[in-house]
């Protein structure tokens, strides 16, 4: 059985105060959750909300994370900066780093390797352009991203891995993957697993839906066997909508 993962991911969003508003608001309302919950705040928000969330049950992640471990970087933070901030997971290949920031396959990979190395749990993205979908080509899209992460990444470290599947055409437009879709893309994702590194971790491995993911349509994407949990965007940063995801995830 693998547990359900809901992750916020704040994006651009929340100043320092505003994140002490919305965890303070947020924390009561998920006590005693049946998922891991998590939430990827901006990094000037990180050490804040690691403080915030002690004596709770949600995790704080970043949402980028450098490949080097230290230098000339400009932009960029390292994985020692993100630990003593006190993030246990992170983000990486995000959509939009991929389509606004340049972000490869390979530099996807060499994000994951430096988050491992440094025990965060990732959160890698994977998803298609609705081009992509529409020319039937998700699979192949999803397989090379998948493929390209994990390129050299030992069994061991690959179980330790969440993947969020995310549908860009899905991401921020309302527009959600119908359960099937969603369950379908990920079963497939989980089989590209099984290729690399077997059953034991394909089975075990938690693959997230996410893109547009709310209160209305959690309960249906949950119930689909593959969707081991979610990646929120837009509804993560109102509390009453990211409770109700947090509390129907069991
Ligand atoms: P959304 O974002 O829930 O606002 O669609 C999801 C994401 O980009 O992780």
């Amino acid at each position: 059985m693998r547990k359900p993962i809901i992750a916020g991911n704040w994006k651009m969003n929340k100043t320092a105060a505003e994140c002490r508003e919305l965890v303070t608001a947020l924390a009561p309302k998920i006590e005693g959750a049946k998922c891991d919950v998590v939430i990827c705040v901006p990094f000037t928000d990180v050490a804040l909300a690691a403080e915030l969330v002690k004596g709770t049950d949600i995790a704080v992640g970043a949402q980028n994370i450098a490949w080097a471990d230290s230098g000339a970087f400009t932009g960029e933070i390292s994985a020692a900066m993100l630990k003593e901030a006190g993030a246990t997971y992170v983000i990486i290949g995000h959509s939009e780093r991929r389509q606004y920031f340049g972000e490869t396959d390979k530099s996807v990979n060499a994000r994951l390797v430096q988050a491992l190395k440094n025990g965060f749990t990732p959160i890698v993205c994977v998803g298609e352009l609705l081009a992509e979908r529409e020319s039937g080509e998700t699979e192949k899209v999803c397989r090379t991203q998948v493929v390209g992460a994990f390129d050299g990444i030992s069994a061991a470290d690959a179980a330790k891995v969440v993947i969020a599947y995310e549908p860009v055409w899905a991401i921020g437009t309302g527009k959600t993957a119908t359960d099937e879709q969603a369950n379908e893309t990920i079963g497939y994702i989980r089989s590209v697993v099984k290729e690399l590194y077997g059953a034991a971790v394909a089975d075990g491995m938690r693959i997230q839906y996410g893109g547009s993911m709310n209160a209305k349509n959690v309960a249906g994407l949950m119930a689909q066997p593959e969707i081991d949990g979610g990646l929120i965007g837009g509804a993560s940063l109102k509390p009453d909508d990211f409770a109700i995801i947090v509390n129907t995830a069991k």
